[in-house]
């Protein structure tokens, strides 16, 4: 039996890793659960699942969760609760799905305290992959990858070294814009939050599906592969793959290329990060390749997606560069979302942004989040 602390709980992933969780109850036990805001569903999910130790955002809400809870569960707040979380005694694994960098310290926390870690939160490894790899190691720890693609990665390396990799391959479903006769470039103006929050296969959180939208999320999960597998960007391959049925592949030095397929569901590299390294009996996942009939493959269009060349960039030059990119597109996201700037001003805030920072070489932590906090004040100057 694992106990699981999940900090997140109340978005996509975590609301996911809940399922994975009821499915398997023999195996996983949760003892830990964090949100930011939404009291509500925390509060109904610590009724079904009764962990011992929960964590809000606001000190108000961790109040309102004690009176309903009583003594019996231990109610922290704010980024001291999460930290709390992170270090359980009892935690055997840390899965986190808070969306942004505000996981980043709990990673940290966790890892120190020997715990191993599954990452749905990719921006945490773009911005500092290199230290939260080598505490990891320092820590002797997992860093296990939730995200679907690196999960399949993972799963396809099945423990071979990097020498043995000519290219990994990320496959991209292109997002909703991938048809340029329909979506040209003059058309991006016209683009609504509303139409870009239109996802073709999956179905989640609010910030990664606009970055599905404009392939910043296969940018960042490109220097999050760097970090996981330790491995230079130029053998980090992305391919469109709209029916996103090959989660990704590993092509190695001799030719051989190996991909993990399924119809796609969270559920399932959830389940294989939690579980890992066994691999448990579980029905929610299908897949029948006579009903799918085609997979196809096309060229990514780095013309109308520039994000992509971007993030190329910025994991090649490293540093303090990767961590600006994942700022200025966070702030950027949040603009656009709120309508103060069109689809297209997300790239160009990034690009400008990144044109103007001074990288830092091999940065500490501190310098990191110095970089971060300067990029989102740059991305917002208008
Ligand atoms: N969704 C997917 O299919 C998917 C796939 C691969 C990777 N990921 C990655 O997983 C991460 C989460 O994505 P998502 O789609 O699940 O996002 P989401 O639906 O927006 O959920 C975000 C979660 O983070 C919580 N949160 C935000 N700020 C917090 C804070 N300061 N302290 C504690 N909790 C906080 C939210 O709490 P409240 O809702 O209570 O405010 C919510 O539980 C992202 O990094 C994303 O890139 C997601």
């Amino acid at each position: 039996m694992k106990n699981v602390v999940l900090l997140g709980s109340t978005g996509s992933i975590g609301t996911s890793t809940l399922k994975v969780v009821e499915d398997l109850l023999g195996h996983l036990r949760l003892i830990g659960l964090a949100a930011g805001n939404n009291v509500d569903l925390l509060l109904e999910q610590a009724r079904k699942h009764s962990p011992a130790t929960l964590s809000i955002s606001d000190p108000a809400k961790a109040k309102q969760l004690q009176d309903a809870l009583g003594t019996g569960t231990r109610v922290y707040a704010g980024d001291e609760g999460l930290i709390k979380l992170a270090t359980l005694p009892e935690a055997d694994i840390v899965l986190i799905a808070i969306v942004g960098t505000a996981g980043l310290q709990p990673a940290l926390a966790a890892i120190r305290a020997g715990k191993d870690i599954a990452v749905a939160s990719k921006e945490i490894l773009v911005m500092a992959g290199e230290i939260v790899m080598a505490e990891a190691k320092k820590h002797g720890v997992r860093v296990l990858a939730v995200d679907s693609e690196h999960s399949a990665i993972f799963q396809c390396l099945d423990d071979k070294p990097a020498s043995s990799v000519r290219n990994l391959w990320l496959t991209a479903s292109g997002g909703p814009f991938r048809d340029k006769a329909q979506w040209p470039k003059e058309k991006f103006n016209e683009i609504t939050v509303e139409r870009a929050l239109k996802h073709p296969s999956w179905v989640m959180g609010r910030k990664i599906t606009i970055d599905s939208a404009t392939l910043f999320n296969k940018g960042l999960e490109m220097i999050e592969a760097r970090w996981l597998f330790d491995i230079e960007m130029a053998r980090v391959q992305v391919v469109v793959h709209p029916q996103s049925i090959v989660h990704s592949m590993v092509e190695f030095v001799d030719g051989s290329i190996i991909a993990q397929m399924s119809t796609p569901d969270m559920c399932l590299p959830i389940q294989y990060a939690l579980t890992y390294p066994e691999r448990v009996g579980s029905d929610r996942v299908q897949t029948n390749f006579a009903k799918i009939g085609s997979l196809t493959f096309e060229e990514p269009d780095t013309e109308r997606f520039p994000a992509l060349k971007l993030a190329r960039r910025a994991g090649e030059v490293g540093g303090t560069l990767p961590a600006v990119l994942n700022a200025a597109n966070e702030v950027a996201v949040e603009a656009f979302c709120k309508r103060q700037i069109g689809f297209p001003q997300i790239t160009t805030t990034v690009a400008r942004v990144m044109e103007h920072h001074k990288v830092i070489a091999h940065p500490t932590l501190a310098q990191i989040l110095e970089a971060d906090t300067w990029a989102r004040a740059e991305a917002a100057r208008a």
